[in-house]
């Protein structure tokens, strides 16, 4: 059996195309979707993650504006660029991109977001409103996964999805997003992480099996159902002297391995990434509509 490649560029493009009728609607009536990434440091792969953000938004139609400040700035003063930036109409989203520098308190920089402006969706009010099935900004990354496995034609309701990983901006919400009611959703879920014993066991049971641990090519073939969707949300570099840069991308998957198992799977690049930066356009959207 072959696996059927889940094209996340290629879903990614047509979300964005979404994305961007609606962003034409609102500037229609006199509302220009913005966003603000806010990059502090010199962190290459936080550089290339903004770069690609803005870039979407200028394609979809969103304004972006880019603060960028040295690492060495101090968490008061990112307080009171968050403040003015809660307290500007014209700014619907506003993005902190992580990590931040050690100096600094992710969860209470985090909190300081007005949480409708949350296009991360990390703020607890939205983590809260997500796990009670409110409507709410949810974390772009899990939020993309079931519209790539529902937009390939694959049923998501009553089956098992197994989550490796218990991140707050990946293994958590996605948890909570496939657990809610609703066709992109209504799963048995289990989260397996690294304190779970024999592993495999549970993710030789998954129809649905995301792999988010951050390790390069985790998921063997021997722990894939035959069949099974396999969604990798791993970015990992790999030094490999023959590539001009000196490293490759591989996910957690053991890509060659698995897709002769695979229902269908996600490569990496061009699976779960381009998906994020899509999401993060209609979270902007969505987040200017409920503003005006
Ligand atoms: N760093 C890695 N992923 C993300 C993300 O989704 N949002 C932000 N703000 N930072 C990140």
């Amino acid at each position: 059996m072959t696996a059927k490649i889940i094209d996340g560029k290629k879903i990614a493009a047509e979300i964005r195309a979404e994305a961007k009728l609606e962003a034409d609607e609102l500037i229609s009536q006199n509302i220009q979707p913005c966003l603000v990434v806010v990059l502090v440091g010199e962190d290459p792969a936080s550089k290339a993650y903004v770069g690609s953000k803005v870039k979407a938004c200028e394609e979809t139609g969103i304004k972006s504006i880019k603060v960028t400040h040295p690492a060495g700035i101090s968490e008061a003063e990112l307080m009171s660029e968050i403040d003015r930036l809660n307290a500007d109409n014209s700014v619907h989203g506003i993005l902190v991109q992580l990590p931040l520098p050690k100096h600094m308190d992710e969860d209470a920089v985090t909190e300081r977001i007005d949480p409708s402006k949350d296009v991360d969706g990390f703020h607890p009010v939205n983590v809260g409103k997500l796990s009670i099935g409110l409507d709410c900004l949810t974390p772009c990354t899990p939020t993309g996964i079931p519209e790539m496995i529902v937009r390939s034609g694959i049923e998501m309701s009553g089956k098992h999805a197994v989550v490796i990983g218990r991140s707050n901006i990946v293994g958590k919400p996605m948890m909570s997003l496939l657990v809610q009611k609703g066709e992109k959703a209504n799963c048995t879920v289990t989260c397996c992480h690294s304190g779970t014993k024999d592993l495999a066991y549970f993710t030789r049971q998954a129809d649905i099996l995301i792999a988010a641990i951050g390790v390069p090519e985790f998921v063997k073939a021997d722990m894939v159902k035959e069949g099974a969707t396999v969604i990798d949300v791993g970015i990992n570099r790999v030094d490999d002297a023959t590539k001009p840069r000196g490293y490759k991308l591989v996910g957690d998957v053991d890509y060659a391995s698995v897709e002769p198992i695979a229902g269908a799977i996600t490569p990496v690049p061009g699976g779960v990434g381009p998906m994020t930066v899509a999401m993060l356009m209609k979270n902007t959207i969505k987040a200017a509509r409920m503003r005006g």
